[in-house]
C-alpha cells in the first residue's frame, strides 16, 4: 500500500458531514499491515457509532512517506514500528505536535516511558499501547480504567506465549531443543528467539504492567528476569508427579512498601488460574483485596489479534475515553523476597549425602517441605521443595552445596507458586 492511498473508505466526510479522523500509520508490517485491513473492514461500524470515519491518511516504512507530512497530515499517529528508535523520536515529535499516538512498542515503553509519560502529560495528548502487553488481552485497559480506583496487590501473568507453547510441549514429553524448534516452524518463534526464552521479552511487558498498577517507574533494567533454557525434561515429569504446572510466570507486587517486578519459571498449584493456560496464550492474573482475582487469557500475538487491540486503542481516543497517563510515584523496588523454592540436585549415593544437604539449608534457614529421593549410586536425585525463604539465602544454600564433592551437576531451582490469594 502506498502513501497516498489512504485506506478506510477514503476522505469523504462522514456521518452528518464530520470530518474524517485521520490516522498517520508508522509501519506495514506484520501488525501494522493487519492493523490497516481490519480498519478499512471496521470503519463503517466506528463511524455508525462514532459520527467520524476513521481513514489512514498516510503509511511510513523504510522505503516509503514522509515522517514530516504524515505527521501533519493526521490527528493521531499509530507507530507499529518496534524497537526505540526512530520510534521514539517520532512518538515524542507527534505528541510534541498535539497529537495523540498509539503504540505497540513494548521494548520502547519499558525503556523510554517516562519520558514518554511525561511529554504526553505535558502536551495533554493521549498514549495509548493496550497492545504492547498481552497481545489481544485487554490488561491495560482493566489497570487503567476498570481497576483505576483498586488498589492493586499483586498480578501474575503469562505474558510471552512463544515460551508458553515451548513449556506446554514439554509438558507433553518434548525436549527443550524439539519444543523450540517446533515453535519456530509454528512460526510463534522468531529466527533468532533469545528475548522470549531469556524471559527479556516478559520483563518488558513486566516492567508496563507494574508501572500501571503501582504507579511508580519501572524499567526493564530494574526487572529481575531468569528464561526458561536451563529447565529439563525430569523437572516436567516432578511436576506432573506433583500435580503442579511449570510456566514462565512474571510478577508484580507490593512487598514491604514497595514493589517487587520478576519473571523466572516457577511451578504453579494445579487449581491456580495459569495452570491451565496453553499453547501460544498469554494470560494475566490481577489480585487485590477489594476483587479477590481477576483473571483474563486471549492469544498474546499475531498481526490480526495484535492489531484488533490497536485498533481499540484508535477508537478509545476518537470517543475520548482516554486520559493522560498518571504521574509517577516513588516507591523503592524490592529485590529480595521470599519464595518457595523446587530443588533438584543430581547426587552420588553415599552415606551422609542427605544430613550434608539439609545441614547447608538449615544454615541458611531454608526448612524442606517435602523430599523425593530417586535412583541409587552413581545416579541418583534428590528432589526438594522448601517452605518459603528469601531467595539471597536459597542462593547462598545452593553455592554451599554447587561445591560438595558428591553433587555431580550444579543444582537446579526452580520457584514454587503454591499459596492461593485471600
Ligand atoms: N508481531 C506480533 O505478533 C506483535 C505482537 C504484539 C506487539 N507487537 C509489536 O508491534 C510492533 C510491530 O511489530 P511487527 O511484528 O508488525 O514488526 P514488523 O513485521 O517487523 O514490521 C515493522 C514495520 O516497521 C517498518 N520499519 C522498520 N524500521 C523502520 C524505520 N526506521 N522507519 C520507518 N519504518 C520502519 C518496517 O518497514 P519495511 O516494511 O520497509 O521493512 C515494517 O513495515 C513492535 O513494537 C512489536 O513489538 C507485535
Amino acid at each position: 500500500m502506498s502513501a497516498s492511498a489512504p485506506n478506510g473508505g477514503g476522505d469523504r466526510a462522514g456521518v452528518g458531514g464530520k470530518a474524517p479522523f485521520r490516522v498517520g500509520l508508522l509501519g506495514h508490517g506484520t501488525v501494522g499491515g493487519a492493523f490497516a485491513v481490519l480498519l478499512g473492514e471496521r470503519a463503517d461500524e466506528i463511524e455508525r457509532f462514532n459520527g467520524r470515519r476513521p481513514v489512514i491518511s498516510g503509511v511510513l516504512t523504510r522505503t516509503q512517506g514522509d515522517f514530516e507530512r504524515i505527521l501533519s497530515e493526521a490527528d493521531l499517529l499509530v507507530e507499529l514500528i518496534g524497537g526505540v528508535e526512530p520510534a521514539r523520536e517520532y512518538l515524542l515529535a507527534a505528541m510534541r505536535a498535539g497529537k495523540d499516538v498509539v503504540s505497540a512498542n513494548k521494548q520502547l515503553l519499558s525503556q523510554h516511558g517516562e519520558e514518554l509519560f511525561e511529554t504526553a502529560r505535558e502536551r495533554g495528548v493521549r498514549l495509548r499501547f493496550e497492545a504492547a502487553v498481552a497481545g489481544a488481552v485487554p490488561v491495560v485497559r482493566l489497570l487503567e480504567e476498570s481497576l483505576s480506583a483498586t488498589p492493586i496487590e499483586r498480578i501474575h501473568g503469562i505474558v510471552n506465549g512463544t515460551t508458553n507453547f515451548i513449556l506446554t510441549e514439554m509438558t507433553a514429553g518434548a525436549s527443550y531443543e524439539d519444543a523450540l524448534a517446533q515453535a519456530q516452524r509454528s512460526g510463534y518463534a522468531e529466527a533468532d528467539p533469545s528475548d522470549d526464552v531469556s524471559g527479556r521479552d516478559a520483563a518488558a511487558k513486566m516492567a508496563i504492567l507494574a508501572r500501571l498498577a503501582f504507579g511508580t517507574p519501572v524499567h526493564l533494567d530494574d526487572v529481575r528476569y531468569e528464561g526458561i533454557e536451563q529447565l529439563r525434561a525430569e523437572d516436567m515429569e516432578y511436576a506432573r508427579e506433583l500435580g503442579l504446572g511449570l510456566k514462565l510466570i512474571g510478577t508484580a507486587e507490593r512487598r514491604h512498601g514497595g514493589v517487587s517486578v520478576r519473571v523466572h519459571p516457577a511451578f504453579l498449584y494445579g487449581g491456580h488460574p495459569l495452570a491451565s493456560v496453553v499453547g501460544p496464550f498469554n494470560a494475566v492474573t490481577v489480585e487485590s483485596e477489594a476483587i479477590t482475582e481477576i483473571t483474563m487469557s486471549g492469544p498474546g500475538a499475531g498481526g490480526r489479534q495484535t492489531a484488533s487491540a490497536v485498533l481499540g486503542d484508535v477508537v478509545s481516543v476518537m470517543t475520548g475515553g482516554a486520559r493522560p497517563p498518571a504521574p509517577p510515584l516513588a516507591l523503592p523496588l524490592i529485590e529480595d523476597v521470599k519464595s518457595a523454592f523446587y530443588l533438584y540436585l543430581d547426587v552420588v549415593d553415599h552415606p551422609g549425602v542427605l544430613a550434608a544437604v539439609t545441614h547447608a539449608l538449615g544454615a541458611q534457614e531454608v526448612s524442606i517441605k517435602s523430599v523425593v529421593q530417586r535412583g541409587l549410586g552413581e545416579n541418583a536425585r534428590l528432589v526438594m521443595v522448601t517452605h518459603p525463604v528469601l531467595e539471597s539465602s536459597m542462593h547462598a544454600a545452593v553455592e554451599e552445596m554447587a561445591g560438595f564433592d558428591f553433587v555431580r551437576s550444579p543444582p537446579r531451582t526452580i520457584r514454587v507458586i503454591e499459596e492461593e490469594f485471600v
